[in-house]
């Protein structure tokens, strides 16, 4: 019988383990870990990122990719023709559940699992418990998506301070300082000549005067896959007028020119402002997800 292997990658794999992580990305799949939450992660840089994964084999063959996001959430996928495979998921619950840290440490945990439907099964008979709701959103891309009514351009390097102060000022609100500036700018950089931006684009979004007020960057998984919105962000002084939906419609006619199926996007429920942002750009809410908590 073929094993199954647990190993941490390493930074020149991150190519391949983006292709098999795109192939598993579907329409009638679930929203599970997409390559573009790879891109986002790739902030920190390859070799964080790949540090940062856990990838389990039979024999040869990518069977799951996790990215731990954070010491104690590990986002994973499964090869959706293995959702069921029993074998697979007691390998991954062992892992998962070990003291070993070869992913978890001890103490509380979170696991976001959503195709993998033996490994959810198995590990709530253990006991973990269902976590906050996230809301899943998707937009058909078959149909053309509406002018997002403001003027959008392409994000290039040398817009690093101005997206990166839009996405500080929304996810923050507090002052960006100089150091902060520095270091995120050099992250974007990072993030923009990693080894997942060739199949994603950042946009900007203008007001009338032409101030920059939105910002977002979307990631394709490949042509007919849906592809991802992470992040997208208002500055928090021009909440309220409109640019949220300007800049989800941007996002979606962006995935649709790299040829994606959908323009997905999970967001926690409650965060209504988002939900009712991409509801009002068209966007079809799924049905409500949670991940599975261990207390500590
Ligand atoms: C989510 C976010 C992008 C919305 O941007 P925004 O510019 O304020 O949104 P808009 O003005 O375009 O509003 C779009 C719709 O959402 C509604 N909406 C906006 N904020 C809302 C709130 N707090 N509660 C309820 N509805 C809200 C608006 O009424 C509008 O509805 P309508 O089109 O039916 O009239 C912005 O709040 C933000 O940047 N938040 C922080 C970052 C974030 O959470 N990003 C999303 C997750 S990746």
């Amino acid at each position: 019988m073929t094993t199954v292997s647990l190993s941490v990658p390493q930074a020149g794999e991150l190519p391949e383990i983006g292709a098999v992580l795109d192939s598993w990305q579907s329409d009638s799949g679930p929203l599970h870990l997409h390559t573009g939450d790879l891109g986002w992660y790739s902030l920190r840089g390859a070799q964080a990122t790949a540090q940062a994964l856990r990838v389990w084999r039979f024999g040869e063959h990518i069977a799951a990719i996790g990215l731990l996001d954070g010491e104690d959430l590990l986002r994973l996928s499964i090869d959706p023709d293995l959702s069921d495979d029993d074998t697979l998921a007691q390998q991954i619950e062992s892992d998962v559940i070990a003291a070993s840290t070869a992913v978890f440490g001890p103490g509380a945990a979170v696991l976001e699992a959503r195709g993998a439907i033996r490994l959810c099964d198995r590990l709530q008979a253990r006991g973990w418990d269902a976590d906050e709701p996230w809301t899943t959103m998707s937009r058909d891309l078959s149909l053309p998506v509406e002018d997002p009514g403001i003027r959008v351009e392409i994000a290039e390097s040398d817009d690093a301070e101005v997206w990166t102060a839009i996405h500080w000022s929304a996810f923050r609100g507090v002052p960006y300082t100089a150091d902060d500036r520095q270091r995120f700018v050099e992250r974007w950089n990072e993030m923009m000549s990693g080894p997942f931006y060739s199949q994603a684009q950042s946009l900007l979004g203008y007001d009338d005067s032409g101030l920059p007020v939105a910002a977002t960057t979307v990631w394709s998984a490949g042509p007919d896959r849906p592809g991802l919105i992470e992040p997208l962000a208002v500055d928090r002084d021009q909440q309220g007028h409109g640019y949220g939906k300007a800049i989800a419609f941007a996002a979606a006619r962006s995935l649709q020119r790299l040829g994606s199926s959908s323009a997905a996007v999970a967001t926690p429920s409650a965060n209504t402002a988002a939900v009712a942002a991409y509801t009002s750009a068209g966007y079809v809410p799924g049905a409500e997800v949670r991940d599975l908590r261990r207390d500590g």
